[in-house]
C-alpha cells in the first residue's frame, strides 16, 4: 500500500486499519490490514500509563520501528505524541522526520484540526504524508473534558466539520474520526475529497480502525465501539493457570522437553 493509492481509496472498498504495536503481532495481521498504525494508544495498551500524555517521541520511534519489521504489505502510519508537533511546524516537522527516518513509516498522524492546519501544511509541502485525526482527540482530553462521544447534538457539528475539513484542505491523505454519530460521520465523508477512517464513527466513514488489542480481548474495559472478536486475555489466564499447575506438580517439564545425555 502506497500513500496515493490509499487516497485513491475513496469511496470503494473499505479500509482496513488496525492499531498495533510489536513485530509478531504487525506480522499476523499485515496480510489483511491496508494500513497498520502504531498509535499512541501504545501508552495506555501496552506501558499502564493513565492516558496518552506521557507517551514520548522515543517510545513511537522503539515501536514504529518494531512494527515496520514485521511488515511487507501493509501502509505504516506512526503516530505523532502529545508535546511533538504543536509548538511550531519546524519543530513538528524535526519530529516528524525522525519518526520517518528511524522507523521506516510512510507517514505521520496527528491530532487537531484548524488549529494544526499550517502544521500539516507545512509538513506535506517537505514530503511527509500526514493523516488527521479529528472528532474526540485523546491527547486533548484534559481541554475537551473527557473521552464520551462528539457531535451528538447537531448544534455541535460545525467545529468538527470545519477541523474535518481544514485538515484536508492543508493536505492530509486520510483523516481519522473519533467517536461521532453517523449523521456527522456520513456529512464529513460527504465533505472530504480524502477517505474518512473511523473509530467508533459508524459504517458511513470509507474505513474502520480499532486497536487490535481491543479486537483480541486483551483490554479489561472496552469503549461501545469496540467489537471483541477473541478473548486473548482470558486464553493467556488459562494457559498461565495450567502451566503453574503443571509446575507445581512436576508434571512439567516431560521428558520430551529434557536434554538427554550424548555419553
Ligand atoms: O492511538 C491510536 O491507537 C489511535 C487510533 C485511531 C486507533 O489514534
Amino acid at each position: 500500500m502506497t500513500v496515493p493509492r490509499l487516497r485513491a481509496r475513496k469511496g470503494g472498498e473499505p479500509l482496513v486499519c488496525l492499531a498495533a504495536y510489536t513485530t509478531p503481532v504487525a506480522r499476523a495481521i499485515d496480510p489483511h490490514c491496508d494500513v497498520v498504525l502504531v498509535g499512541d494508544s501504545v501508552g495506555m495498551v501496552l506501558h499502564g500509563l493513565p492516558s496518552t500524555l506521557g507517551v514520548t517521541l522515543e517510545m513511537m520511534i522503539m515501536h514504529g520501528a518494531a512494527v515496520r519489521r514485521g511488515l511487507t504489505k501493509a501502509l505504516l502510519v506512526v503516530d505523532m505524541p502529545f508535546g511533538s508537533y504543536e509548538a511550531s511546524p519546524a519543530d513538528a516537522y524535526r519530529n516528524a522526520a525522525r519518526i520517518m527516518a528511524e522507523t521506516g513509516a510512510a507517514a505521520v498522524k496527528l491530532e487537531g484540526g484548524q488549529a494544526m492546519a499550517e502544521t500539516i501544511a507545512f509538513l506535506t509541502a517537505r514530503g511527509i504524508p500526514v493523516m488527521g485525526h479529528v472528532g474526540l482527540m485523546p491527547q486533548s482530553v484534559h481541554s475537551s473534558g473527557g473521552y464520551s462521544a462528539r457531535g451528538t447534538h447537531s448544534r455541535d457539528w460545525a467545529p468538527i466539520r470545519s477541523d474535518a475539513r481544514a485538515v484536508a484542505a492543508a493536505g492530509t491523505f486520510a483523516v481519522v474520526v473519533e467517536a461521532v454519530g453517523e449523521p456527522l460521520a456520513r456529512q464529513i465523508t460527504q465533505d472530504l475529497a480524502v477517505p474518512t477512517i473511523g473509530i467508533g464513527a459508524s459504517p458511513a466513514c470509507d474505513g474502520q480502525i480499532l486497536v487490535i488489542d481491543d479486537l483480541l480481548g486483551m483490554t479489561s474495559r472496552s469503549p461501545r465501539f469496540v467489537k471483541r472478536y477473541a478473548e486473548v486475555g482470558d486464553a493467556i489466564t488459562a494457559a498461565a493457570a495450567h502451566y503453574a499447575q503443571e509446575v507445581r506438580a512436576r508434571t512439567f517439564p516431560g521428558p520430551e522437553h529434557t536434554y538427554a545425555m550424548k555419553d
